[in-house]
């Protein structure tokens, strides 16, 4: 089976929504020629709309950066399923090491929410990942295990092809350092293993690689083995840039 590969922009908490659309006009005129990749932009919650009404016509489809694992209720600042896909919002990245470190988001929390994006037929994009002094330490494959392990608990025996893994190594976001391609390769096939043994298979999954992709990197990161896509962060704020990197996927 050949899977499907991805580009995906998070632009964290960076566009207004003249930024969003100044940005998406040029996309617009982009050709997107590359049929086989996907792309999916994720802007903050108060751009979702703008950036619905932009991509109506287009290739391109919408994520969230965040959602709320429960229905609805007193749980202030936070967004439900619900309301991400009455706004044509069907991808949603849960897990990302920021939402882990600065807002204490737990293995359970992924959990949760893997769950409920699931139950509501909505497409997870969940990120793994190492920091420096875990992999300094060995314990790499121990940290993802982890990570996955909980995460997917409750997915045993369900069809997980429309679920997405980003593999980010923490010491590689937004430092302009990346993973060596031997790192990339082994971890990519490490998290194939973690899943074949936790009873899924492993093959089926797109696992895009995150962490200091650029348009000069893209090429040589792209055509390691078992590298489905990206997970872009800073360079996905410049258009040009962005489109280098889907064009080289
Ligand atoms: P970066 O961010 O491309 O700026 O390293 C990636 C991410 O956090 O998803």
């Amino acid at each position: 089976m050949r899977r499907i590969r991805y580009c995906v922009a998070n632009w964290k908490m960076n566009f207004n929504c003249s930024e969003t659309k100044s940005f998406l006009e040029n996309w617009e005129k982009k050709d997107l020629i590359n049929k086989e990749v996907k792309t999916i932009f994720c802007p903050s919650f108060t751009e979702l709309n703008t950036t619905a009404k932009l991509l109506q016509n287009s290739n391109s489809e919408l994520g969230a950066q965040n959602v709320y694992y429960e229905s609805n209720g007193a749980y202030t600042g936070e967004i439900s399923c619900r309301m991400l896909k009455e706004l044509g919002c069907q991808w949603v990245i849960i897990g990302h090491s920021e939402r882990r470190s600065i807002f204490g988001e737990t293995d359970e929390m992924v959990c949760n929410k893997l769950d409920k994006l699931t139950s509501e037929n909505m497409y997870p994009i969940v990120c793994i990942g190492e920091t420096k002094v875990e992999r300094e330490n060995g314990k790499t494959e121990e940290v993802l295990s982890r990570q996955l392990s909980v995460a997917f608990e409750n997915q045993k025996g369900k069809n997980i092809e429309n679920i997405i893994v980003a593999y980010e190594p923490v010491w590689a976001i937004g430092t302009g350092i990346t993973a060596t391609n031997d790192m990339i390769s082994e971890t990519h096939q490490c998290i194939r293993n973690i899943f074949s043994t936790n009873g899924f298979n492993g093959s089926n999954i797109s696992i895009l690689y995150g962490g200091s992709v650029t348009n000069e990197n893209a090429a040589e990161l792209s055509g390691i083995t078992d590298v489905d896509g990206f997970l872009v962060g800073g360079a996905s704020l410049d258009v040009n840039k962005f489109y280098a990197i889907y064009n080289q996927l």
